[in-house]
């Protein structure tokens, strides 16, 4: 046989020139690996549709669609459209939907987060009335109503009042509770927020809704995007205040544990690929179902790589959310949720 690779081993002659014999491998890793047929049989992680969770941008008004530029394939849409995307994921398999409100007004408090008519609760009670076989996530934050674009009220100094907030998130909780959310995800970050939101929606006898935490949720760069989809950006400073520094992993166990003590039905890792690690050890320590938000960034990232012919666009989403999976999510909150579950359904 012709060598056709440098292998150092080979090259060793004997007195007689011949070529010395080289140890045949150990092991043979490859045999699974020869044909399809075989790394499908032996593939360890599968996309499933339940599994993904589809973020939706809702704003006032009836037949409106408007794409978010740094987002290719993501639009906001009033409530009619998003009720015809959510029927479409729904043909799809798909296991959820997140939605993020975008308000007519915004004002210091954040009122519209809560209002019985705001644009989630409006969106919210259609879907409900569709009786959607889509578990319905209402985001729960304040940052898309408040005229600072913070998470909450501030004080004097600028910083976000916590003890003020929470309260307000038990109140936007019940509101969306009301409206039809199966399940509230609180993403502000403020300390005791589970607490006083399972407090609040237990006084209001909304027992049955769960709890989804964002539990460990990093300040982190690839949140621009999104900012841009929700006209979020807070109009000076940064969350750095309240979301976790992304360094610390150590930390973020403590928050998710601190999460689950408040009474948190499941918990959310966020973003995602930049914290495997932490999604793995929290996979390893708590029986709570665990997600993962591969969020704006990630998949701008991909898009605009792909758009650039510099990478597969397909490969770079299922393997990323792969990955995901691979390292201990449950199900995934993705940009990409209906093309992964076309493509599931075709693997
Ligand atoms: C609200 C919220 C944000 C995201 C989800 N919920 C923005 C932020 O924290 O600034 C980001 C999602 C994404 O980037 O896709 N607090």
């Amino acid at each position: 046989m012709s060598l056709t690779v440098d292998r150092p081993g080979a090259r060793d002659e004997d007195a007689d020139g011949a070529t010395a014999a080289v140890p045949e491998p150990a092991h043979r890793l490859r045999r699974t690996r020869r044909t399809e047929t075989l790394r499908a049989f032996v593939r360890e992680t599968r996309i499933h549709p339940r599994q993904l969770v589809a973020p939706l941008f809702v704003y006032p008004g009836s037949g409106g669609r408007q794409p978010v530029g740094s987002m290719p394939g993501v639009e906001r849409v009033t409530p009619d459209e998003a009720l015809r995307d959510a029927r479409a994921l729904e043909a799809l398999g798909i296991g959820g939907v997140i939605l993020f409100g975008l308000p007519a007004e915004k004002d210091a408090q954040g009122s519209g987060g809560w209002i019985p008519d705001g644009i989630v609760q409006e969106t919210l009670r259609r879907f409900r009335d569709a009786d959607l076989d889509l578990a319905l996530v209402a985001d729960l934050c304040l940052c898309e109503y408040t005229d600072h674009g913070h998470c909450g009220p501030l004080l004097a100094d600028g910083s976000v009042d916590n003890d003020a907030t929470i309260e307000l998130y038990a109140r936007t909780a019940v509101s969306q509770a009301e409206a039809g959310a199966d399940i509230v995800a609180p993403s502000g970050m403020m300390d005791g927020q589970v607490r006083a939101i399972r407090a609040g929606l237990d006084a209001a006898g909304r027992h049955d809704t769960a709890i989804m935490a964002y539990a460990a949720k990093t300040a982190s760069a690839f949140y621009g995007p999104f900012r841009d989809a929700a006209g979020s950006t807070p109009s000076f400073g940064d969350r750095r205040g309240y979301q976790m520094d992304p360094a610390n992993g150590r930390e973020s166990l403590r928050e998710m544990q601190v999460d689950v003590d408040e009474g948190a039905d499941m918990l959310l890792v966020k973003p995602a690929l930049p914290s495997l690690d932490i999604l793995a050890a929290a996979r390893a320590r708590f029986d709570l179902p665990i997600g993962a938000y591969q969020v704006s960034g990630e998949y701008a990232s991909i898009e605009a790589a792909a758009a650039n012919g510099w990478l597969d666009r397909r490969r770079a989403l299922i393997e990323s959310t792969t990955a995901i999976l691979r390292a201990g999510a449950g199900f995934v909150i993705t940009y990409a949720a209906a093309d992964l579950a076309t493509w599931s359904r075709e693997a």
